[in-house]
């Protein structure tokens, strides 16, 4: 039986962080949000109503006419676009293109109301659960990845096996928060999400701060094209992860946490919701965590489709109802983060980290890494090779020996002409900058980041300039708008990118003003941008014009201004 928006409002109204649930169940209850539904869910949440219907239609997701929730959504990613996106999409009546929408190990995914389905056409798809990560070389020793594969893993009894939440009970019954802290700390774990911040110390700093409730979010939002590494986390190790936050939630002092799922990810809620479940049940989460008293509740929050949500203080604004543009820092989240209270936001992957650091110690940790680096990185592995898939790399582990020794080489045995680098947001590296180790250092070194280690490959048949135009459209269309130089400097830029018909009006066709422009550009975005995703684009078109200066030259030059 359906209930009434009333009751489903006063539901809402009872739970933290109510806007975006609200808005799903009535998605999902009658196919599209109608404007009578916001009408009532401004109400009864007392939210301005021009406020709501522009938070509700900055979101990709929200359907806003009738059938709109269950119509086809095509991942339109780098890599799905290269496998043939756009011809799906004129097979499925009513589709429409999503941004890489996090399953480029195995393209091309569809979203159907709350289900994915996958295949390279319309009679191929079929829904299938997201990949495990490829076995990796014998010898090698994982942290995150270490037992994913076991048979039962994503249940409680799978995961008690092998020791699982015994980081937490011990955590709880014998150790202090600071002890926690100290571990972590002395792991040299750091951020997986892309900034690289000390975990250790972020803790620290919101455990320090005034005020509360303390709370930690997960960041699940994995936007990153070419990045899938937490859905493999979160669907076949989800015991892993809800650990992670509630060693987070100890250390921190933090009652409750948020985990902040991805729109494109519908399978990974219904298997999370079951785990907390599970968890709570056994008494591992809950109102008295192993008898102690402690209270860890963990409420999940599906998002609804925009990149910057992954942003942390956007992802705070989206969480508390508000239009989801970064915040101004400082202050920053560790002290003033979900409605106001210090917040610790981490990554999915930096989270699952925590319980095997605490069972095997931070010596144990440190010393997975190579040449003097601490600990592992998942990177996500995509495009030409021969063996896409999640890898978890020791870190500085060299950049061809991924490629050539884990991945089984190219597809075909072609050549690499490039790679993107943190998905796209590190842009392009190629050449002799290939011979790069997998560690911050080294790809800062070449202008790069590794950031949240996805990495695309492009073989040499790729046309990089169509690559450079698809990644710098992506930017275009998820900035937020916020500030003036990344709104107009993706589009710019997209445009200066665009060949054949595509091509503007106006775009110099002589390389030294195109060159002058983009510099421009790209300069003033980095300077001036609010947040990553405006500092970053530019790598793109700078990285195209220091690898490939002919191609750059062939196409401002074939086209007319
Ligand atoms: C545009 C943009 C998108 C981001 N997307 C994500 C994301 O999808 N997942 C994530 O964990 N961090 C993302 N981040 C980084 C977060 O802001 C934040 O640094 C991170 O969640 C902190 O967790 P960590 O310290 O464990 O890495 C993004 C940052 C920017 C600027
Ligand atoms: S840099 Fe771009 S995405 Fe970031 S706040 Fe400014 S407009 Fe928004």
């Amino acid at each position: 039986m359906n209930q009434t928006i009333d009751d489903l409002i006063a539901h809402a109204r009872s739970q933290p962080a109510p806007l975006l649930p609200l808005l799903h169940r009535l998605h999902e209850r009658d196919g599209y949000l109608s404007d009578e539904t916001l009408r009532a869910v401004a109400e009864g949440l007392k939210i301005p109503i021009a406020d709501l219907f522009g938070t509700v239609t900055f979101y990709h997701h929200f359907a806003r006419v009738e059938g709109g929730f269950t119509a086809p959504r095509v991942c339109d990613g780098p890599v799905c676009r290269l496998a043939g996106a756009h011809e799906l999409l004129t097979q499925l009546d009513g589709a429409k293109p999503m941004p890489c929408s996090g399953r480029c190990d195995e393209p091309i995914p569809v979203l159907r109301g709350g289900q994915t389905f996958v295949g390279l056409s319309a009679d191929a798809l079929e829904a299938r659960p997201t990949p495990l990560p490829p076995t990796p070389p014998a010898g090698t020793e994982e942290c995150v990845f270490r037992h994913i594969r076991d048979d039962g893993r994503n249940t409680l009894e799978g995961y008690r096996s092998t020791g699982g939440y015994s980081a937490l009970e011990k955590a709880v019954t014998s150790m202090t928060p600071e002890d926690v802290i100290a571990e972590v700390d002395a792991s040299e774990l750091a951020g997986r999400g892309g900034a690289g911040f000390p975990t250790g110390r972020k803790w620290r700093a919101v455990q320090d701060a005034e005020g509360g409730p303390k709370t930690v979010v997960c960041n699940a939002d994995e936007g990153e094209p070419g990045c899938f590494k937490d859905r493999a986390l979160m669907d076949h190790d989800p015991h892993a992860v809800l650990e992670g936050i509630a060693l987070a939630c100890f250390a921190t002092g933090a009652p409750r946490a948020f985990l902040y799922l991805r729109y494109e990810y519908p399978e990974t809620e219904h298997l999370l919701t079951a785990a907390i479940q599970e968890a709570e049940r056994a008494g591992m989460l809950g109102d008295d965590v192993f008898g102690t008293g402690h209270t860890i509740r963990i409420h999940i929050r599906r998002g609804a489709g925009a990149y910057i949500c992954g942003e942390e203080t956007s992802l705070l604004n989206s969480l508390e109802g508000k239009h989801p543009f970064p915040r101004n820092r400082p202050p920053d989240p560790v002290t003033d983060g979900y409605e106001g209270t210090p917040t610790a936001v981490n990554n999915v992957e930096t989270l699952a980290a925590v319980p095997p650091i605490l069972l095997h110690g931070a010596d144990w940790y440190r010393d997975l890494g190579l040449g003097g680096h601490a600990g592992t990185k998942v990177i996500s592995l995509s495009g030409d090779v021969h063996t896409p898939g999640n890898y978890e790399v020791p870190i500085g582990l060299p950049f061809r020996t991924l490629i050539e020794e884990w991945a089984g080489g190219t597809r075909a045995g072609n050549a690499i002409q490039a790679v993107t680098m943190a998905g796209l947001s590190g842009g392009f590296l190629a050449g002799d900058d290939l011979d790069v180790t997998l560690d911050e250092p080294s790809i800062r070194s070449k202008g790069s980041m590794l950031g949240a280690g996805g990495i695309m490959v492009f073989d040499e048949t790729r046309n990089m300039i169509e690559i450079a135009h698809m990644a710098m459209e992506f930017f275009a269309d998820e900035s937020c708008g916020k500030c003036f130089p990344c709104r107009i400097g993706t589009q710019r830029l997209t445009e200066r990118l665009a060949g054949g018909g595509d091509r503007h009006e106006g775009i110099p066709s002589d390389i030294v003003a195109w060159l002058d422009e983009v510099a421009d550009l790209g300069d003033t975005m980095k300077a001036t941008s609010a947040c990553g995703l405006g500092q970053a684009a530019p790598l793109i078109t700078e990285s195209l014009v220091r690898y490939f200066p002919e191609a750059v030259r062939k196409h401002v030059s074939e086209t007319d201004g």
